[in-house]
């Protein structure tokens, strides 16, 4: 039994993989065929890549950014039509912290959701006259499998890479981090908040770390910052 029926939740679960444009268009046809329209787009899908930029492969790079960035334009380009012809419609791109601040050894995930930040933002300006709203919401560290799902970028694996120690280093902070992370409702009821208000903001963080961590961000020059995030997050 899954958990739509055990928990007996008013959803249907369509199979759609982000990084297949066929699984996408079918997904979006069987909608179509039942309901008629879509009012709601969601990109949360993603994941999250471990090694420093010397350690990862283009490859590696390419694959993460193919599920993080390029499967909401495709998500998104396929949903665009029905939801101009609405005249109405709201998408919110699940990006991160990781879309605000860099940290070493995620340099990876971290640019696709700099590129999503970009992407939306921009976005939104082209979508305005059709009533579309674009709306980011930035979680900071949330207690999901996120860390279980999170890959190592393969030269990382080899013990006797010149950034072994960082790369442990920051992968066991990082999930430590997750583990006491925000709990995923608190997250969940951001999106909706987002995604159901009349005027909602251009973006939501989501957790009281992302808070933290973008007041700082605000309050401080680049080389101040740099030394905080040393200090609170690295130590
Ligand atoms: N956890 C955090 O600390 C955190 C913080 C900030 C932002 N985020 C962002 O939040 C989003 C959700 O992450 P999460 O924390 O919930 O991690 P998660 O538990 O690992 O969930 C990732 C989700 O992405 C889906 N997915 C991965 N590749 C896909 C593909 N090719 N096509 C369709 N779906 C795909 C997975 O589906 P399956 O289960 O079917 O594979 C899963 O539902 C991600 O965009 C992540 O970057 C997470």
């Amino acid at each position: 039994m899954n958990m739509v029926e055990k928990e007996k939740l008013s959803l249907q679960v369509i199979q759609l993989d982000v990084n297949d444009d066929k699984s996408v268009n079918s997904a979006i046809e069987k909608i179509m065929t039942e309901s008629k329209r879509i009012d709601v787009l969601i990109n949360n899908a993603g994941y999250g890549l471990l090694g420093c930029v010397e350690d990862i492969s283009l490859d590696e790079v390419r694959a993460i950014f193919e599920t993080n960035f390029f499967g909401v334009i495709r998500v998104t380009q396929a949903i665009l039509p029905i939801m101009r012809k609405q005249r109405n419609g709201t998408i919110v791109n699940v990006s991160s912290i990781a879309g605000k601040v860099g940290f070493p050894v995620t340099s990876a995930y971290i640019s696709t959701k700099f590129a999503l930040e970009g992407l939306s933002e921009s976005m939104r300006y082209e979508l305005e006259k059709f009533s579309i709203k674009v709306i980011i919401v930035e979680p900071g560290a949330v207690r999901t499998v996120f860390s279980d799902n999170m890959k190592l970028a393969k030269k990382a694996m080899v013990h006797n890479s010149s950034y072994t120690q960082l790369t442990q280093k920051v992968s066991s902070g990082l999930r430590l981090l997750l583990e006491h992370g925000t709990p995923p409702e608190e997250i969940a009821k951001v999106i909706l908040k987002a995604a159901t208000s009349d005027n909602p903001d251009p973006r939501y963080l989501a957790g009281n770390d992302a808070v933290m961590i973008m007041e700082a961000r605000k309050n401080m020059s680049d080389t101040d910052f740099e030394k905080f995030m040393k200090k609170e997050i690295l130590q």
